[in-house]
């Protein structure tokens, strides 16, 4: 008698099987891997402002602190973007008829916000605050990145829960004297040892508790 099916009909099944599998496997895993990559985060996101505004003249060459623009990071959550009056207290006569900074006039006279993209952005169900790191002594840099380096800020680093709980989890040596959090060159000592025990010191003449309680950061 001849089979009911063909012999490569079993072949034929086992890759329908496979593909199946695989298939399913992949709508897992794909998204499970974007949502890890640079685009996923938003990190790669370029994004268009509408005035050209460049850290790396302003905080480099002209060596303007962070605070002076983004001074709200040391009292509240949120670190703010200046309003036009900060902008206009050189501007209204330093490069005073520079086309590039015309919508910045015009918004100024108008009384009226510089309409920014945001950079970085966390969803709504996560508190983040601004203050009590800055007071702790968690450098800008450990977030953002190289900020005076950048023509256009993007988002430097990942801003995930793991990113959060790494740092948490042993912030000893990611800590730095709170006088220095601005400061885009500071370093640890270069020795392990050293640098764990001016760690180790941070922690307890700042009395840093960094939580990893759900709650903390899902108020
Ligand atoms: C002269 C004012 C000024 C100074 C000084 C300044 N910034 Fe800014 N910063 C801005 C403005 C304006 C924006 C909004 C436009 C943009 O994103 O480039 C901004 C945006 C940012 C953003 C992105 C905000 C977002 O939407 O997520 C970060 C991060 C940032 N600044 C960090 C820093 C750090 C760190 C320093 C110090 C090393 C610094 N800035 C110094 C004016 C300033
Ligand atoms: C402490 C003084 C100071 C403040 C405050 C300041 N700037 Fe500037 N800005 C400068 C200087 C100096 C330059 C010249 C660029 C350079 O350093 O090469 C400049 C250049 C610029 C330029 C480029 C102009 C051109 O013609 O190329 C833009 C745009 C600009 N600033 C926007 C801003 C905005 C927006 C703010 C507010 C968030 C701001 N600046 C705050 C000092 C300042
Ligand atoms: C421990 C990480 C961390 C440190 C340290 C940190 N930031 Fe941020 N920053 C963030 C996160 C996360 C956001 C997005 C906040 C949100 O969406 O609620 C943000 C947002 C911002 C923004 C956008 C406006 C806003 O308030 O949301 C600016 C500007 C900024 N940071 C500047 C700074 C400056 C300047 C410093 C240092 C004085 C600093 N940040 C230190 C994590 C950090
Ligand atoms: C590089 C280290 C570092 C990173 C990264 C970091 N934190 Fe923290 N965080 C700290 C330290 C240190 C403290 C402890 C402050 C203290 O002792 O009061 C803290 C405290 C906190 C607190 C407690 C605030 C309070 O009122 O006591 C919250 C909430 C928080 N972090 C949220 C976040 C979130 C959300 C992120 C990620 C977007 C983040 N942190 C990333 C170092 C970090
Ligand atoms: C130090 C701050 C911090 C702590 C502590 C923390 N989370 Fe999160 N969590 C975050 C951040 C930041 C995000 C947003 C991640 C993103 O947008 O990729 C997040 C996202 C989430 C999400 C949404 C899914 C996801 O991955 O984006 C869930 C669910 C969650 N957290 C549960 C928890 C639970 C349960 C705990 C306690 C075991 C906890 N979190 C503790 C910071 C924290």
């Amino acid at each position: 008698m001849r089979p009911l099916f063909p012999p490569w009909s079993d072949t034929l099944l086992r890759v329908c099987a496979a593909t199946v599998l695989l298939g399913a496997g992949a709508a897992i895993a794909v998204p499970m891997m974007y949502v890890r990559t640079p685009y996923g985060t938003g990190q790669a996101n370029p994004l268009v402002q509408p005035l050209k505004f460049d850290h790396r003249h302003h905080v480099r060459d002209d060596g303007i602190d962070c605070f002076f623009c983004h001074g709200d990071a040391r009292r509240s959550p949120s670190a703010g973007v200046p309003p036009t009056e900060v902008c206009m207290g050189c501007h209204g006569n330093l490069w005073g008829k520079s086309p590039e900074l015309t919508l910045l006039r015009e918004k100024h006279a108008a009384n009226e916000p510089v309409a920014w993209q945001r950079v970085n952005g966390l969803p709504h169900h996560v508190y983040f605050p601004h203050d009590v790191h800055v007071k702790k002594g968690v450098g800008c840099v450990s977030c953002h990145g190289r900020v005076d380096l950048m023509g256009q800020v993007f988002q430097a680093e990942p801003l995930t829960m793991e990113f959060c709980l790494e740092c948490h989890r042993d912030p000893a040596l990611r800590l730095r004297p709170p006088s220095e959090v601005t400061n885009m060159e500071w370093q640890p000592p270069s020795d392990a040892k050293e640098a764990r025990a001016l760690g180790q010191q941070l922690m307890r003449d700042n009395q840093v508790h960094a939580p990893v309680e759900c709650s903390e950061c899902h108020r």
